[in-house]
């Protein structure tokens, strides 16, 4: 089965064809960074209108790379899919309204896609990892631990109570003057430093949440007190990192253990991040199965978006009057 998915629910416009849920065709994604990057954050005005410059051009770019490298053209396509939420609405309306469109013109079924059940989809690309699997999600607006018992059973069992993961990573990242997106910079700098440099805190919390907003008032009083050109970056960093995967994967694993599921898996754009899938790999010398996407299935992209229609999609009486929305 062939499905073609689209994905605009926040700075990326993105399109990709997958076969039976796995096997990538065609992936295409036009990234917007850098227009974001001037305002040090996502401007939702500014990215819907740039959804509607760059739509028609991806769209027509994942169709010549099918036809290119697989003889593959639009009537073969079983099914049109697009994320419906959540995200920023005007953006999430292009990618919805493009899939729509081509559904009804080649006269396919249109599915909806969750964002979030998207990114664990991801974890199915060019893989063979099946559940039950326990999921770290981590992306710029969401922090959740979900326990997926079945394609089409999940169930979240841990999730934040302030920021997400992402969007801490690029708070902490502007206080050390990194430029937007900072959590791929951040990560890059820590490289560098010492880890163990900088004792930061860990919050308190119940067993099925995570908070970080001590974690990153307790990096702005550590910038305060160092002399803006004596701040050292790459120390912070790297101690910042330290601190926050270890609360990830330590929560993730207590509670795959207390569920007696032994598969761990990322998903979201932090999945990127090379600190936690190095701590999540450490798992598999303990008798855990691990898995991370591949790296340009982190991040946001419309390959995960197919790959979620065929696993998992939305149910709906009537897909085509599916609205977009903004929160879970
Ligand atoms: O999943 P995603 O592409 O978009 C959302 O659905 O939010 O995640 C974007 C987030 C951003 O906050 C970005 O800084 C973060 O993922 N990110 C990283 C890394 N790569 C992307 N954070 C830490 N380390 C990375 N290597
Ligand atoms: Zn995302």
């Amino acid at each position: 089965m062939l499905i073609f998915g689209i994905e605009t629910s926040c700075d990326e416009t993105a399109a990709a064809i997958v076969k039976d849920g796995r096997e990538v065709i065609s992936n295409v994604v036009a990234s917007q960074i850098k227009t974001h990057e001037a305002f040090g954050g996502v401007v939702p005005e500014v990215a819907a209108r740039e959804h509607l410059d760059a739509i028609n051009v991806v769209i027509n770019e994942t169709f010549e790379i099918a036809k290119r490298d697989f003889n593959i053209t639009p009537i073969d396509i079983d099914a049109y899919s697009s994320t419906v939420g959540p995200g920023l609405v005007g953006c999430l309306l292009v990618g919805l309204n493009a899939a729509k469109a081509l559904s009804l013109c080649y006269n396919k079924p249109f599915i909806g896609i969750n964002h979030l059940q998207g990114h664990v989809c991801a974890n199915f690309l060019e893989s063979d990892i099946k559940p039950p699997f326990i999921c770290l999600l981590v992306s710029g607006g969401h922090t959740q631990i979900i326990k997926v018992d079945d394609y089409d059973k999940q169930e979240i069992i841990a999730s934040t109570i302030d920021d997400a993961t992402g969007e801490v990573y690029d708070k902490v990242a502007r206080l050390m003057g990194l430029t937007y997106p900072g959590g791929v910079k951040l990560d890059k700098m820590a490289s560098d430093g010492d880890k163990y440099a900088f004792k930061l805190p860990c919050a308190k919390v119940k067993e099925n949440e995570f908070s970080f907003s001590g974690l990153k008032t307790a990096v702005l009083r550590l910038v305060q007190s160092f002399e803006k050109d004596k701040l050292p970056i790459s120390d912070i960093c790297a101690s910042f990192q330290e601190n926050i995967t270890k609360t990830l994967i330590d929560k993730t694993k207590l509670l795959a253990d207390k569920s007696g599921i032994k598969t761990i898996v990322l998903s979201g754009g932090v999945a990127a991040n090379s600190e936690l899938r190095r701590k999540l790999f450490e798992l598999s010398e303990q008798g855990y199965k691990t898995n991370a996407p591949k790296m340009k299935f982190c991040t946001d992209n419309a390959a995960m978006v197919a790959s979620c229609a065929y696993f998992n999609p939305i149910k709906a009486d009537d897909p085509l009057i599916l609205e977009a929305f903004s929160r879970n």
